[in-house]
């Protein structure tokens, strides 16, 4: 059975206060009100982990950074490591995020390697994937996928791949307001499914597939009730504990 999984991304937002007091109002209506079948993430930035971990039910909601280094350790200036994520109390990672990609260069070459430096400190990566809109728009989505999918995951053992979470997030609808619409979303999470699948075979059935791109308490509900949709990672909604309860819950 895969896992439900509601992921918020809380980018370069809040300071340490706001943070931790979101991280308090999040984890109280996910305790009281939370489907328990969804396993709830929140990735604050790396300056909150340590205390947002102390402040959420650990049973209930689990903690991500947004980014980890290739390197294990060392003279890497600025650098977060994936074993200081996991010493902090983050069990996941966001890699590959399409902002990671444009602002900071991140190469699928580069992703392989986080993905491996991640699972080797016991992090899940959640790891992104999507087009951007000339790439849509020209028909090249399914092709800018696929390579994205097959450098950064073909050559892991498949012990490592059963951990491994896909976000599903076309560029185009991250922050625009504008959402894949549920068919475009389901298309693109068969096309992705059916990939691993060749790769790694029946592993795959178990893979949750996110969507994410101005995910929002009003469409999530259509998203995720299509068969390859297996939750969401969510931006702006995740800000407001009302928004990413209702999104949680819209199964
Ligand atoms: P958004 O961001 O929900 O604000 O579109 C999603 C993401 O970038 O992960």
């Amino acid at each position: 059975m895969r896992k439900k999984i509601v992921a918020g991304n809380w980018k370069m937002n809040k300071t340490f206060q706001e943070g931790v007091d979101l991280a308090i109002e999040l984890n109280k209506v996910v305790v009281e009100k939370g489907a328990k079948d969804v396993t709830v993430v929140v990735s604050p930035p790396f300056t909150h982990i340590a205390e947002v971990n102390k402040v959420v039910d650990n049973d209930r909601i689990s903690v991500a950074g947004q980014n980890c280094a290739t390197e294990t350790s060392g003279a890497y200036t600025g650098e977060i490591s994936a074993e200081m994520l996991w010493s902090s109390g983050a069990n996941y990672v966001i890699l590959g995020h399409s902002e990671r990609r444009t602002y900071y260069g991140e190469t699928n070459e580069l992703l392989n390697t986080k993905v491996k430096k991640a699972l080797e400190f016991n992090l899940i990566p959640i790891y992104c994937v999507g087009e951007v809109l000339e790439e849509r728009e020209a028909g090249k989505h399914f092709d800018v996928i696929k390579e994205q999918i097959e450098t950064v995951l073909f050559d892991l053992e498949i012990a490592d791949f059963e951990k491994v979470v896909v976000a599903y997030e076309p560029v185009w609808a991250i922050g625009t307001g504008k959402t894949a619409s549920s068919d475009q979303a389901q298309e693109v999470h068969k096309f992705i499914r059916t990939l691993l699948a060749d790769k790694f075979g029946a592993a795959a059935d178990n893979t949750s597939i996110l969507y994410g791109g101005s995910c929002n308490p009003k469409n999530a509900n259509e998203l995720f009730s299509n068969a390859d949709v297996d939750g969401g990672l969510i931006g702006g909604a995740s800000l407001k504990a009302e928004d990413f309860i209702q999104i949680i819950n819209a199964y």
